[in-house]
């Protein structure tokens, strides 16, 4: 399940005005966008995230600054770094994520293919490791 867990580089139509970075719902990201937050002023030392969705799939950009990501399905662990403003990681549902190592002047983009739903986060560890037993990874 940890290979769903992908990089997205994103389309640029940059010129000498700047640059221009394009993501669309449903094209560019695998999923029709109803959320959108961001994250910026978390310290260095500040854990993010530390929660897995049920339903939710998210693509996270850092449009400034930088991040790192550390993705866990209850059996592999993978580190992405985020530091490009056209690139983001996709994240399917029921994958336990950490937001972490963030630069000073880091905003990270999150868009997200739910309105928010608390119920829908699993906020303890152990539990969603008890619930990986009984998943389908498929
Ligand atoms: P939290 O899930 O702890 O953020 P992160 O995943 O970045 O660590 O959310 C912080 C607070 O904001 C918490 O009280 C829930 C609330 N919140 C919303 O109301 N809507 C949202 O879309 C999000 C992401 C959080």
């Amino acid at each position: 399940m940890i290979e769903k867990c992908r990089m997205i580089e994103f389309p640029q139509k940059g010129d000498d005005r700047g640059h221009l970075v394009i993501v669309e719902g449903n094209q560019d990201i695998p999923f029709e966008i109803k959320r959108v937050f961001y994250i910026y002023g978390s310290d260095k030392d500040v854990i993010r995230g530390k929660h897995a969705n049920y339903n939710t799939e998210f693509v996270l950009i850092n449009v400034a600054g930088t991040s790192k990501v550390k993705v866990d399905d209850g059996t592999e662990q993978k580190i992405f770094s985020l530091d490009r403003p056209h690139t983001g990681i996709f994240l399917p549902r029921m994958v336990w994520k950490d937001m972490y190592d963030f630069s000073e002047d880091s905003v990270l983009l999150v868009l997200a293919s739910e309105h928010y739903d608390e119920t829908e986060y699993i906020r303890s560890y152990p539990e969603y490791l008890e619930i990986m037993k009984g998943e389908d990874l498929c």
